[in-house]
């Protein structure tokens, strides 16, 4: 009996108890293989670190909470400091929030804010793309391409035009290179302002590498260049929304930094406060926070728990963890080697049509045929096949369905912490491996 009303009305999740490093225990003593930074790509250096412990004890002693209309507070100065430090020069006011969908209501807000200011108020347009996921809220939902997520609410939802993913498994051609599909998947994006007229759009927004609705498929090289450049060219804004697979995960502490672009407002939340404390924050360009200093002078969008000093001090302590320890580095090292072992393990397995990803960021397509790249049938739920059994093998991994189109297709996403060991990589493949195939053998 439970007075929550959980995910699945039939069905009460069994209680998380305690973790430590990527090890969860629940409340029968049973254990879990994290391989999934806490089931979404957010407890990016484990739990209990000291740390973090020691800055919101410190914190909680101090001043735990106060309003933004009536105060600042030293750790979220702090905290915007370091993060604009981190990015690259132009990235340089943040406004905080508690989480992912937060964060990108306030860039699409902002974006709107900028374009009012700027004496172009017929801008109102947002360009987004099919298979994408950016948050549960109705502006952060109306600008996300997850059919399913969507569907229900589609009477709420505002129009927003959605263009192609970048989707290389699926949708290159084999008489293209990588280079060439990723400049013909960005031109879908002139094409779209083209058809609503510039003057009509005030952005574009994007996940880099997109997360859970297609299976960390990242932009191919050139990509994310060509958008920039189609951006530019039209004056429309470019929102990288870097949720799940910023703050390090990929390799690089932004995972634009990789694709060699700079967006002129990027979402960031899950890893930043690391699952210590509920985190978001949106970074925005110099001439996005200069245009609201010159015109209006004040941000038209707020929230009460926005700098909330407490989860602050928290995501500050994380984020000096992850370059004390070095974490983005070993994400890219670590990242390698967990590719390294799935290829091995799981590369030729009939039923892996493709393994994709960056950093430990990493995506598996699982098909019915590799040949063909035909997906399983939608109706024998792979994925939530595949999740059952995974933690039957005490493994936490995040499977998805829809891949393809909202419907078919079946992936596993791995996101393991960003301090994992290798030998934890190693049990994650071995667990993984009998997890899918105890899957595979219950569909027969
Ligand atoms: C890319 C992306 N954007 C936005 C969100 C929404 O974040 P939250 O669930 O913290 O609201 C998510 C969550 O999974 C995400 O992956």
């Amino acid at each position: 009996m439970s007075a929550i009303l959980h995910r699945k009305t039939d069905t009460v999740p069994p209680a998380v108890a305690q973790a430590d490093g990527l090890w969860v225990t629940d409340s029968d003593g049973r254990r879990y293989l994290d391989a999934v930074s806490g089931g979404a790509a957010v407890s990016a250096i484990g739990h209990r670190e000291e740390r973090v412990r020691d800055a919101i004890l410190r914190q909680f002693d101090a001043v735990s909470y106060a309003h933004g209309s009536f105060f600042t507070s030293e750790p979220a100065e702090e905290l915007a400091a370091y993060l604009v430090g981190k990015a690259p020069a132009g990235l340089s006011k943040v406004v905080f929030c508690s989480g992912g969908s937060e964060a990108v209501e306030t860039a699409l807000k902002l974006a709107r804010q900028y374009w009012v200011e700027r004496g172009e108020p017929g801008r109102g347009k947002i360009i987004a793309r099919r298979q994408s996921y950016h948050g549960a809220t109705l502006g952060a939902l109306s600008v996300g391409g997850n059919l399913p997520r969507r569907a229900l609410y589609e009477p709420l939802l505002f129009e927003a035009e959605l263009i192609a993913p970048c989707y290389a498994y699926r949708e290159r051609r084999e008489d293209e290179t990588e280079r060439d599909y990723g400049l013909r998947a960005a031109a879908e994006l002139e094409d779209a302002i083209l058809r609503l007229g510039p003057e009509t759009v005030a952005a574009f927004i994007a996940e880099p590498v997109v997360g859970a609705t297609l299976g960390c498929a990242p932009a191919v090289d050139g990509y994310l260049s060509e958008v920039r450049a189609i951006c530019d060219r039209y004056g429309v804004l470019l929102i990288l929304d870097e949720i799940m697979c910023g703050s390090g995960r990929t390799g690089y502490r932004f995972a634009f930094e990789e694709d060699g672009v700079v967006p002129d407002i990027v979402t960031v939340a899950k890893g930043l406060g690391g699952g210590f404390v509920p985190m978001g924050a949106t970074l925005v360009h110099d001439r996005i926070a200069d245009a609201i200093a010159a015109g209006s002078g004040a941000l038209a969008h707020g929230f009460t728990y926005m700098g909330h000093s407490l989860a602050c001090a928290a995501a500050l302590a994380v984020q000096r963890a992850v370059d004390e320890d070095g974490l983005v580095a070993a994400a890219a090292a670590s990242g390698t080697a967990l590719r390294r072992m799935l290829e091995a393990s799981l590369g030729q397995h009939r039923h892996v049509g493709d393994i994709r990803g960056r950093g430990l960021f990493i995506g598996i397509e699982l098909v019915a045929d590799r040949e063909t790249k035909a997906p399983f049938d939608p109706a024998a739920k792979l994925h939530a096949v595949v999740k059952a059994s995974a933690m039957e093998n005490g493994l936490m991994i995040y499977p998805s369905g829809g891949t393809i189109d909202g419907r078919a297709g079946d992936h596993i996403l791995l996101a393991p912490a960003l301090n994992a060991r290798e030998d934890e990589l190693a049990e994650i493949v071995a667990r993984l491996g009998r997890s899918l195939d105890n899957a595979l053998e219950t569909l027969k």
